[in-house]
């Protein structure tokens, strides 16, 4: 009979288990000692609304997902493979195969590492770039006989084949930091403007180059921005001043060739600081350009992240993505680094209709180079130790990047969830604690990921809308993420 009971008692348990199933946790503290590692798993229970339990006095918030209000589509997040970055990687994979695979597949690999489904590369030199180069420097080449990519073969392609072994689904984004030397008003890959004799030049230019890519290297690009940051000329590296009203005829120019070519590349517009809103939004205020943009693309070196909304709010069926935001030896610490990622990039710019988010150079080396004569100090998800190229150090980028990245499966949406702090003592807690939720179609599969930026551990209920179902959890400081099944 005691037997027969015990049996009873596991079979219920499972059935129920099974009927409310159970959500994985991963969790990233600030200080660094636990890094995106799986925890035990938590299990769903019934929301009864008669129990106590609905609301007990001891939850500091309590956070509902709502799967029925879904926001915008969310490809994911990333960085870029800058010509620097392929460097490393490529003298990785020549010291030992399996170990530079290894971290490849960590940085790409849903299964194997954390994902990443973005990825931004510079269509020419950059200030991570080991020679200065466009995909045409020879002089007066209008008629661009002499366009090429081979500067690409070098690193940039083969690590491409290989990420895109690892995931074929990866999105491209390919940004010009310069036009070539002979096509501009400063007669260098540096400052100077775009001759306006060359608007038409250099939009065959992109068509050439995204046609090679895609008939030679079997290489779809989803999509370019114009210009890297076209309103900031710097003296030292690649760069070019384009105004709104300049990159609005190149839209109106590229548009129609892109389209007529058969290839389905975006363009992306803007690709500079939040405190210009107003340079995407002129462009889009122009009926004949706004048929050609795919989306808004916005860094985040100035300005607030939520001058973002301001052009959605404008223009909402046109995407926002967040292509660019580097951090470096300016902000060493890893917990503040953490956390103003996630408030102002991971989640705050998905809060305010991003559908990417990606940061900068995918790998560095100790010297935080290769460097052109830019950034000479940034941070790369991963350092590359290149004393000898056997071994890398992981960042905070890598880790914070993980609990957003990892889950999601395509075409995943940004779904809401709302917070309430149900003890007036713990109404301080509404600064610290963000959360961003996911539903991802691909899969049947939802996350949620939370910040906990206050200065203690929080005890959360999360309930699931329409399912009656909740789970608890206590949030260390940190990033915790809960990953269930539909
Ligand atoms: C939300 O999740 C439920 C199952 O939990 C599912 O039946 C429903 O289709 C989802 N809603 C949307 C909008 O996908
Ligand atoms: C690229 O150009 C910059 C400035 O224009 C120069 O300082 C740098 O040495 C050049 N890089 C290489 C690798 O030649
Ligand atoms: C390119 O064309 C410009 C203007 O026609 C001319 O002044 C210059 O000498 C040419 N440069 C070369 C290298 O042919
Ligand atoms: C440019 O291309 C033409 C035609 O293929 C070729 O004859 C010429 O040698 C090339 N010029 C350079 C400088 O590579
Ligand atoms: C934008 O740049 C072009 C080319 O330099 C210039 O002719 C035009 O006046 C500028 N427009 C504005 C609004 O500054
Ligand atoms: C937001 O955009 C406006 C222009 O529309 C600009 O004046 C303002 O400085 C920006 N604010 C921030 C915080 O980025
Ligand atoms: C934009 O982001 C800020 C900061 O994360 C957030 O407070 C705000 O609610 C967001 N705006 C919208 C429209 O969601
Ligand atoms: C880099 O590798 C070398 C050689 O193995 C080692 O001596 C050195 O400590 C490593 N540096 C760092 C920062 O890990
Ligand atoms: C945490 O911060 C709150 C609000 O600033 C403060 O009242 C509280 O004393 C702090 N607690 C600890 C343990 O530092």
């Amino acid at each position: 009979m005691k037997l027969l009971i015990l049996i009873l008692v596991v079979i219920i348990n499972c059935v129920v288990a099974q009927e409310f199933g159970f959500a994985n946790v991963w969790v990233t503290t600030v200080d660094g000692t636990v890094l995106f590692e799986e925890q035990e798993p938590a299990m769903f229970k019934w929301l009864d609304s008669s129990s106590q339990e609905d609301n007990p006095s001891d939850i500091d918030v309590v956070i509902s997902v709502n799967n029925d209000t879904a926001y915008q589509r969310v490809y994911g997040y990333g960085g870029a493979l800058t010509q620097s970055s392929a460097y490393l990687f490529t003298q990785l994979l020549e010291q030992n195969k399996e170990y530079g695979t290894e971290i490849l597949n960590k940085l790409f690999s849903q299964d194997q590492g954390i994902g990443i489904t973005m990825i931004r590369v510079p269509a020419s030199a950059c200030d991570f770039s080991l020679s200065n180069y466009t995909y045409d420097d020879i002089p007066n080449d209008t008629a661009l006989t002499n366009l090429s990519i081979a500067i690409d073969q070098q690193y940039t392609i083969p690590i491409l084949n290989l990420i895109l072994e690892i995931n074929p689904a990866i999105k491209l984004i390919y940004s010009p930091w310069s036009a070539p030397s002979w096509m501009k008003s400063s007669d260098s890959l540096d400052y100077g403007e775009l001759l306006p004799s060359m608007y038409d030049v250099y939009t065959d230019f992109f068509v050439k180059f995204l046609e090679l890519y895609y008939y030679h290297e079997n290489i779809e690009i989803y999509a370019i921005t114009l210009q890297n940051e076209p309103l900031f000329q710097p003296m030292t590296y690649p760069g070019m001043y384009v105004n709104s009203s300049v990159e609005s005829q190149l839209v109106k120019l590229l548009g129609p060739k892109l389209e007529k070519s058969g290839l389905n590349t975006q363009i992306f517009i803007y690709d500079h600081n939040w405190n210009a809103p107003e340079y995407p939004m002129d462009i889009l205020q122009d009926p004949d350009a706004y048929e050609y943009v795919g989306a808004s693309a916005f860094h985040c070196y100035a300005g607030d992240v939520t001058n973002q909304s301001l052009v959605h709010d404008q223009f909402p069926d046109k995407e926002i993505h967040m292509t660019e935001c580097s951090s470096g030896a300016w902000s060493p610490e890893f917990g503040e680094n953490l956390i103003w990622q996630s408030q102002n990039l991971y989640i705050g710019s998905i809060e305010n209709w991003s559908s990417s988010v990606l940061l900068w150079n995918f790998a560095l080396d100790l010297e935080d180079g290769p460097t052109n004569h830019g950034c000479l100090d940034c941070r790369g998800f991963i350092t590359v130790n290149n004393t000898n190229y056997q071994s890398v150090q992981f960042n905070v980028e890598y880790y914070g990047t993980a609990h957003y990245s990892k889950f999601l499966s395509d075409p995943s949406y940004r779904v809401q969830s709302t917070q309430y702090f149900p003890n007036p003592n713990a109404e301080y807690l509404q600064t610290c604690i963000s959360s961003i939720a996911f539903q991802n179609q691909g899969d049947n599969t939802n996350h949620l990921v939370v910040l906990n930026a206050c200065n203690t551990t929080v005890s959360l209920q999360m309930n699931v809308g329409l399912q009656n179902k909740y789970l608890n959890y206590n949030l260390p400081m940190g990033l915790t993420t809960f990953y269930w099944a539909i």
